[in-house]
């Protein structure tokens, strides 16, 4: 190599380094990606690694380390309950803005994205709805058009400042609710029929022009038997191929990743397969709300470390399997946590009989567990060629025809 090149080849090189670094190395002071936050080594790959926001401990003045965490360990919030319906509208009529606004405020100072969770769920919503279309006095009608104006309101009040929308979420059944063939489940799918889905993907995008329109579920990491009516991967995504045929604006599926050790879980491969298949049909996709529980067994609480260490060590190992697959997919826009300390999980509260734990990637004192250790290294040691950057979809409108559905079948996206 001529002495030219040499130096073009060394400039490009550090400047890829640099780019790719927050601290860039010098003699004195290797480049030690080990230091580095989860945050920026995601974004080596364009991936923002998020977690959820507790609202109570975000503004506890005794707990400055889950502040601090929050704020510099990830690049992307979402409000753990804070923009859910009962949170922000408890009063027919009044909302309280709070602190939903106060997370959006957090993000900005803090040079987060925000995903918006979340503008149509059966659960939390404030009981003046639920027991109006009890009791009679909310007609259908009128249910329909409060969805829309609810949907139009929190949309607009944070339009732009929301990359991700969780637009829908957890619209289908389990094989364990009844009947056990797969359908649309609950309040909405009840007062309004499955129509409301469409619906409120049109109703987000006439309000935010520009924010990725999220479906969001949990148990559709992998295919499974491939039919509908008992895999529900596959049913989510024949309801989702069917909103694109009908042109409604979806941009994204997110996997909540919502896993236990006591399961028997996926592979990488099939996690990946998964994705790629959402991938195919033009739609992006993200795990929205990773979190991987274990049974406090006696022997647990007890401090048996035989009992402990298995649980830790398979909690890290489905954690990476995520995160993995998500590197391997250029789609896969986001890695997000439920939590990221055992202090404030959602999961005691939810599972206690028996009772589960240990779910999230520090533990109550903050110290990071093997399944951030390991998130950690998927990150570093990713690359080219099978880890590529990010390819971000642009938010679909309704001027997608039918025209624009090319001979694979592939959505091209005209907006
Ligand atoms: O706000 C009340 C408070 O006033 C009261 O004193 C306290 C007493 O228990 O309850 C508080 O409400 C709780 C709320 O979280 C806020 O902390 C509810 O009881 C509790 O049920 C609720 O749990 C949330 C759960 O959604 C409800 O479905 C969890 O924090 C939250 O992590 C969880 O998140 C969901 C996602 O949104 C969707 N996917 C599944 C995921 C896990 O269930």
């Amino acid at each position: 190599m001529k002495p030219r090149q040499l130096i073009t080849v060394g400039v490009v090189a550090v400047a890829t380094v640099a780019a790719l670094n927050t601290v860039p190395a010098t003699a004195s002071r290797p480049y030690d990606p080990t230091a580095q936050s989860l945050a920026t080594l995601g974004l080596r790959h364009g991936l923002h690694v998020g977690t959820a926001v507790n609202a109570t401990a975000l503004n506890d003045a005794n707990d400055p380390q889950y502040r601090r965490l929050a704020a510099t360990e990830f690049s992307s919030v979402t409000a753990e309950n804070a923009m859910k319906w009962e949170s922000l509208e408890p009063t027919r009529g009044t909302y309280d803005w709070t602190a939903a606004d106060q997370l959006v405020e957090f993000a900005k100072r803090n040079r987060q994205s925000v995903r918006g969770h979340v503008l149509v769920w059966h659960n939390q919503l404030p009981a003046w709805l639920t027991s109006g279309v009890a009791d009679g006095s909310i007609s259908k009608q009128e249910l329909r058009e409060l969805l829309r104006k609810h949907i139009t309101t929190v949309v607009n009040r944070y339009k732009g400042k929301i990359w991700q929308w969780d637009v829908v979420n957890e619209a289908v059944s389990d094989p364990w609710d009844t009947p056990n063939t797969l359908h649309y489940k609950g309040f909405w799918a009840e007062n309004l029929g499955p129509g409301y889905i469409a619906d409120a993907f049109r109703w987000a995008r006439a309000a935010d022009p520009k924010a990725l329109l999220f479906y969001n579920d949990y148990n559709i990491e992998a295919f499974g038997s491939g039919n509908p009516a008992d895999d529900k991967t596959q049913f989510v995504y024949d309801m989702v191929k069917g909103l694109l045929a009908q042109r409604v604006p979806i941009d994204g599926v997110g996997s909540q990743g919502h896993l236990g050790t006591q399961y028997g879980n996926f592979d990488t491969l099939q996690v990946t397969a998964a994705l790629k298949k959402f991938a195919a049909l033009g739609l992006a996709t993200a795990f929205t709300e990773v979190d991987v529980r274990s049974q406090m067994t006696e022997g647990v609480q007890a401090g048996d470390s035989a009992e402990i260490n298995p649980r830790l060590q398979a909690s890290a190992a489905n954690f990476s399997v995520l995160m993995k697959a998500c590197l391997a997919v250029r789609s896969c826009l986001s890695y997000t946590v439920w939590g990221f300390t055992d202090r404030y999980s959602w999961v005691p509260d939810w599972f206690n009989d028996p009772p589960e734990g240990l779910a999230t990637i520090y533990d109550e004192n903050y110290q990071p567990k093997r399944a951030y250790q390991e998130v950690k290294s998927d990150l570093i040691f990713a690359g080219p060629p099978y880890v590529l950057p990010r390819s971000t979809p642009r938010p679909r409108h309704r001027e997608v025809t039918a025209q624009s559905l090319g001979r694979s079948g592939r959505m091209k996206v005209l907006s």
